[in-house]
């Protein structure tokens, strides 16, 4: 299509116009969420998910998460496969067998739903049976599913506008892409008391990283941890226990290291195999270059 000469420069000002918009949160009063990068073990082009940490992690979403949330794109076989938290086989059967949440099958042969205990094959659902009863328990607010909320979340730049092309450079340059983990960390860590003058909804809690502050779920993961990993499950204390101990800080990294594998279960392989094909090209690259050098050698040129 043909443009005038004015046609263009109204399109190129209104263009450049909303370039120089602030972002939503600058406009916000200068609210800016900053979220700190953490150490995470599967972080950059060479991380792997510690094992260990999954199953501690495991254990924190079972015994905290699960009240509200469910996981329903994660099988109970998957907590068995290997590049996840490799529980053994025929202990998640028995985990399977005795979940709260029960599975909806049928119909039967007199053409009735019923209800069973969930196998290996079957998701890991949560307490509630559709959206709306969710909803209906927390006051119409929705506790998402778990399975992929690492991916469906990142960190919002807070730097200026000008800046986030290169800042995308960086993290392409340092494999950055951890960002979901961070904000959830973030969330679990950042229940605090209002500050002076803000006033919360009914049943709300004020939360550093969440975007408003205002968050419907009540703080998680306790001050002092909630999830004591030197005690096995029915209470007693473990003997030779040597991994780390309860705190918040602790609790809060590993279910997110849990949620980031489930989101991404793939990673460790993926990582893994990533390299193995960088070298296989890298080699094959020399003795191609070897290659050419003798069949070109007996050319004149
Ligand atoms: C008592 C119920 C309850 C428990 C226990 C609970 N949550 Fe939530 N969660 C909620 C509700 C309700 C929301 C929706 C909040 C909203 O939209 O304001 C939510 C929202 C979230 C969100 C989405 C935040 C966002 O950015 O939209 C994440 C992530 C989350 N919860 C993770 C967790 C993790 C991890 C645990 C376990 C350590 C946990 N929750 C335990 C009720 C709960």
């Amino acid at each position: 299509m043909f443009m005038t000469k004015s046609s263009l420069r109204a399109v190129l000002g209104a263009v450049t116009l909303a370039l120089l918009q602030p972002l939503p949160a600058e406009a916000a009063g200068g609210d800016h969420i900053s979220i700190a990068k953490q150490p995470w073990s599967f972080a950059g082009f060479s991380g792997q998910y510690d094992k260990e940490q999954l199953q501690r992690g495991f254990r924190v979403y079972r015994d905290v998460c699960k009240a509200c949330h469910g996981m329903k794109r994660i099988a109970f076989r998957n907590l068995v496969q290997p590049g996840g938290p490799e529980f053994d086989e025929e202990a998640v059967k028995a985990l399977a067998a005795s979940w709260d949440n029960k599975i909806t099958d049928g119909p039967n042969e007199k053409g009735k739903m019923f209800e069973r205990p969930a196998k290996l094959s079957d998701p890991i659902l949560g307490p509630h049976k559709n959206e709306a009863e969710a909803r209906d328990t927390f006051n119409g607010a929705l506790p998402p599913d778990l399975s992929i909320i690492v991916k469906a979340r990142t960190v919002e730049p807070t730097a200026p506008w000008y800046t986030h092309i290169f800042l995308m450079a960086r993290d392409i340059l340092t494999g950055y892409q951890e960002a979901g983990a961070d904000y959830l960390y973030a969330l679990l860590m950042g229940y605090k008391d209002p500050p002076a003058g803000v006033t919360l909804g009914d049943g709300m809690s004020y939360n550093a990283a969440f975007p408003g502050h205002q968050i419907a779920m009540v703080q998680p993961i306790q001050t002092e941890g909630s999830v004591d990993y030197s005690k096995d499950d029915s209470g007693k204390a473990m003997a030779n226990y040597a991994g780390p101990k309860m705190s918040m800080e602790q609790n809060a990294r590993d279910v997110t290291a849990f949620l980031a594998w489930a989101a991404d279960p793939s990673l460790n392989d993926r990582k893994r195999i990533g390299w193995q094909a960088m070298l296989y090209l890298l080699v094959t690259t020399f003795l191609l270059y070897l290659a050419k050098k003798r069949i070109w050698a007996r050319v004149k040129h």
